[in-house]
């Protein structure tokens, strides 16, 4: 306790990213992250090399966080940590971290599904800021390197998937359509530079025909894979020629996907308060494509800053705050859960 306020210290390191943040009373004190550059010359994350990177962060990440918030340890009234779902390397890293802390410190533990995170990262308080937040209920567009989904939020704590992908992620898309293009990863920042400077229109790849609002992106990814091998027979200095034109047809093929569900999605609740979350929200074509399509319909629309879009511990000590304050701690044996399908939102 600060002044009378709450303290969250939030620790996140479910993929590939060590961070942890300090939030008082939802209100932003620090924000630090260390990412993992060692896995750009696999083109992927090494689920080893992660939890290794992690080791070598936390301690490190914790203490500037702390610091840069302008606290001491003594003042953390809880600790939030990612438990799942993610890789279990990496989560073993966080979730042992902020076990011991809590222990040292005497301070409780609060577990948080990263999911949630994303999807409440528009409740951070930022000093400057408007913090224009969502009203329930609202839908969120979650779109990450291992998700997509459209959630139905009715309270911080209450959650409802209404569809989710039944194979690949459109961050997955977005990064091996990258990797058959040659142009390293993560992907995604990269398509969405080039995606700029080439035209949307040049190319259409096979658009998948799910029922309700489930998604499916490794058609598309089939697609675009027998499509370059064709025209590579023809001529081998294809990709090369066409790399900003097929980025940005291959972009705007995947925002066509996800705005058609959520569009969707929006008429069957009645719902308008929209908002994006997860690595895919910093795509600058979706984030024009979520805010055109809320003017032509009348939604509210709330994008994350974009700091806040990739994996970040301020997420974490968000929802922790929220869970705190209805008493929600958790023991100091609770396992990582790697599966989101073992983790219920
Ligand atoms: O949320 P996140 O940091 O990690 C997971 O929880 O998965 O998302 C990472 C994903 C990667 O697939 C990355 O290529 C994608 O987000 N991404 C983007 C952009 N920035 C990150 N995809 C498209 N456009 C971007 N600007
Ligand atoms: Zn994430």
């Amino acid at each position: 306790m600060l002044d009378g306020k709450t303290i969250i210290l939030g620790i996140e390191s479910s993929c590939d990213d060590t961070s942890a943040a300090v939030l008082s009373d939802g209100w932003l004190l620090s924000n630090v992250m260390a990412s993992q550059e060692v896995h750009r010359k696999y083109g992927g994350v090494i689920p080893e090399l992660a939890s290794r990177a992690h080791q070598q962060n936390i301690l490190p990440v914790v203490s500037q966080a702390i610091d840069q918030a302008g606290i001491t340890l003594d003042d953390v009234d809880a600790i939030a940590f990612t438990r799942g779902p993610g890789l279990l390397g990496s989560l073993l890293v966080g979730t042992s971290f902020a076990k011991g802390l809590s222990l040292s410190i005497n301070k409780p533990l609060v577990e948080v599904n990263h999911l949630q995170g994303h999807i409440l990262s528009h409740f951070i308080k930022v000093e400057g800021r408007d913090n224009r937040a969502p009203q329930f209920p609202f839908l969120a567009l979650l779109v990450s390197g291992g998700h997509t989904q459209i959630v139905r939020v009715d309270d911080y704590l209450k959650f409802e998937i209404l569809g989710s992908t039944i194979d690949d992620a459109v961050g997955e898309a977005f990064d091996k359509c990258a990797k058959m293009l040659d142009l390293g990863y993560p992907g995604g920042p990269v398509i969405d530079r080039l995606a700029k400077e080439g035209d949307s229109s040049r190319f259409r790849f096979a658009k998948p025909n799910i029922p309700g609002l489930d998604y499916s992106f490794s058609g598309i990814k089939t697609s675009l894979l027998y499509f370059l091998r064709d025209s590579l027979k023809e001529d081998p200095e294809f990709i090369e020629k066409n790399k900003a034109d097929l980025c940005a047809s291959f972009q705007k093929d995947l925002i066509d996907i996800l705005m058609k569900k959520l569009v969707r999605a929006t008429k069957e609740t009645g719902i308008r308060e929209i908002v994006a979350g997860g690595g895919v929200s910093a795509n600058s074509g979706l984030r024009n494509a979520i805010t055109a399509e809320g003017q032509k319909r009348g939604w509210q629309t709330y994008l994350p800053e974009l700091r806040f879009t990739t994996d970040n511990a301020a997420m974490i000590a968000i929802v922790g705050w929220y869970k705190f304050q209805q008493g929600l701690t958790c023991p100091l044996d609770a396992a990582p859960i790697s599966r989101a399908a073992e983790y219920t939102l």
